[in-house]
């Protein structure tokens, strides 16, 4: 039997992100190669023609579950129908301003979209934002969705995850499928907490066998908060193809599901685990079951995790309480 095609809405389609997730999703990795895709590729009217020329690509391909590629320049018609919905595209910081503007900038793309997306999105959308602050992105489309369940809105940390294995590996020469149960907590910022004190690698607690604190406090934790603002000094463009791979990652587990004692991480609205306030988008430790993320419960809280929760929250609630008072929210 031929399965209906999944809408898949990605912002920012002309984008350096968007050129490297757009051939993954076609190709099958988003969803898996037996689910045929069309892409909705929603832009801002300048870079219309620049999305065109990579839908020549995409065709140029010929991946067997493509199904369709069109371009949309407004929000409306661009999440008209859509399943899942990548909102990529964001306003950069520039010189000269301030947070404020940043949160007012972007609340001016991320609001209508999630209007849009209330409005004519499918029944079962599921929205992964990517554009930052991607936390308070996903805030702001997701009260602007009174009709859309808040937890369909959820925002990246994934990279955040897939760098701590990164770093992990490298440390003790174990391969990044040998470690499970690593944790981003709080904001995708460097306030994020990474936390390996649950971790194992190769079935042993992390934490003892790294058995250095010193490394995780000035080492580890920084080197991963900050790996955003490295690759731009090395890269002198923001990362690329690892924030698409680990956007393929979200999605793909939270719609297939994750391995059994594993769990990933992500950005969910809070239920109030973990002392982290309800309604905040904050990264936890988070399993997929049928479609429906659930954040691990029950793990024990050490003093030094605690008071690094703390202060990534503390990141996020001021957020919020910025796009509040810009009556964004
Ligand atoms: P980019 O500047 O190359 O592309 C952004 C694209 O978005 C542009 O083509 C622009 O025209 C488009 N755009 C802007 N406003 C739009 C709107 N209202 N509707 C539709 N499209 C719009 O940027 P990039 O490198 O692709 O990065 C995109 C965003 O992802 C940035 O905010 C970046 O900081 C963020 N990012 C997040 C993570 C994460 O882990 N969460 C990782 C890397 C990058
Ligand atoms: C990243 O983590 O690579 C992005 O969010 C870019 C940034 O500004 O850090």
């Amino acid at each position: 039997m031929t399965r209906t095609p999944v809408n898949v809405t990605v912002t920012g389609a002309a984008g350096q992100i968007g050129y490297a997730l757009l051939f993954r999703i076609a190709s099958g990795q988003l969803l898996g190669k037996d689910v045929p895709v069309k892409l909705r590729l929603l832009e801002i009217p300048q870079a219309v023609k620049a999305a065109e020329g990579t839908a020549m690509e995409l065709i140029d391909s010929a991946f067997p579950n493509l199904v369709a590629v069109d371009i949309f320049d407004n929000p409306a018609d661009g999440f008209a129908g859509a399943n899942v919905a990548l909102l990529v595209g964001a306003r950069p910081r520039t010189a000269g301003m301030e947070r404020g503007d940043l949160l007012s900038a972007n609340g001016g793309i991320f609001g209508p979209q999630g209007k849009a997306i209330n409005d004519g999105a499918a029944d079962d959308i599921r929205v992964l934002v990517v554009g930052n602050p991607a936390n308070t992105n996903a805030l702001i489309a997701a009260s602007a969705a009174p009709d859309v369940p808040a937890e369909r809105f959820t925002a990246m940390t994934r990279l955040d995850h897939n760098r701590a294995l990164g770093q992990l590996s490298l440390k003790t020469g174990t391969p990044v499928s040998e470690i499970t149960k690593v944790t981003i907590w709080g904001n995708h910022s460097a306030t994020q907490y990474p936390d390996i004190f649950h971790a194992e690698i190769a079935g042993k607690n992390a934490a003892e066998v790294i058995n250095d604190e010193a490394w995780l406090a000035n080492d580890f934790i920084p080197t991963v908060a900050k790996r955003g603002a490295a690759i731009i000094e090395a890269r002198g463009a923001s990362s690329a193809a690892s924030a698409a791979s680990a956007a393929i990652d979200h999605v793909h587990s939270w719609v297939n599901g994750t391995p059994e004692g594993d769990w990933v991480s992500a950005a969910i609205p809070s239920d109030g685990s973990y002392g982290v306030p309800e309604g905040i988008i904050s990264s936890f430790p988070v399993t997929s079951k049928d479609g429906k993320w659930e954040i691990v419960q029950g793990l024990e809280i050490n003093d030094f995790s605690r008071t690094r929760i703390d202060a990534s929250v503390a990141e996020l609630i001021e957020e919020r309480d910025a796009v509040k008072a810009l009556g964004l929210i």
